[in-house]
């Protein structure tokens, strides 16, 4: 099994690159972010409580995001394993992923952490905004992803990088690059 945690700061192509991976390696993507915003557009409880905190770039409460994680491991159909693209994004998280890994006999193979600079993040989530109006993609919204990622995410790479999973990827050129860089990662694992 391959599962893979995709890591990295707002804007760095987590989803751009889970796309193209899961068809490639017939992997289930479990994207905390995308679970948070459908359960937003369809107004759940869930959704109206997190909605603040999102469009504020402010993490949801590990408990919360926790519980859906696990819920939708169950639903998804992994095929050789999972992507996890967004999460975990505290070590707490960290911790409650490998925790649910091990009960179901698994483990994390490796955390590809894609490497990006503060000015290409801006420029991509900007250019994004005009094309797709995600309502956190302002330029305020974007500074305070990104002080959330430096400050409660980051220790999350020292977490994987202590049990010997950590791969680093340049996560600078083309979307097409990048991927061939994952891939060549991954294959070392499959
Ligand atoms: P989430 O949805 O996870 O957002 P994020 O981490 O801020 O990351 P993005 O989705 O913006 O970026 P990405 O790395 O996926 O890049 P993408 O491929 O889209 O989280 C949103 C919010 O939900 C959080 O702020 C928080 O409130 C909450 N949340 C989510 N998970 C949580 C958790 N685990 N715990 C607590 N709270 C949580 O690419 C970005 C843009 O760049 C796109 O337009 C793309 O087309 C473009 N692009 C991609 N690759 C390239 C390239 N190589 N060159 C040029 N442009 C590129
Ligand atoms: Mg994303």
């Amino acid at each position: 099994m391959l599962n893979i945690v995709l890591f990295g700061p707002p804007g760095a192509g987590k989803g751009t690159q889970s796309e193209k991976l899961i068809a490639e390696f017939q992997l289930g993507h479990l994207s905390t972010g995308d679970l948070l915003r459908a359960e937003k557009a369809a107004g759940t409880e869930l959704g109206l409580k997190v909605k603040a905190l999102i469009d504020a770039g402010i993490l949801v409460p590990d408990e919360i995001v926790i519980e859906m994680i696990k819920k939708k491991v169950q639903a998804t159909q992994g095929g050789n394993g999972f992507i996890f693209d967004g999460f975990p994004r505290t070590v707490a998280q960290a911790q409650a992923l490998d925790e649910m890994m091990a009960g179901l006999g698994q483990k994390i193979t490796c955390m590809v952490s894609l490497n990006v600079g503060f000015d290409e993040l801006k420029t991509r989530l900007l250019k994004r905004a005009e094309l797709e109006g995600r309502t956190d993609d302002t330029p305020e919204v974007i500074a305070a992803r990104i002080q959330e990622y430096l400050t409660k995410t980051l220790p999350v790479a020292d977490h994987y990088r202590k049990q010997g999973k950590l791969q680093e990827v340049d996560g600078l050129g083309t979307v097409e690059e990048i991927f061939s860089r994952i891939s060549t990662v991954l294959k070392a694992h499959a």
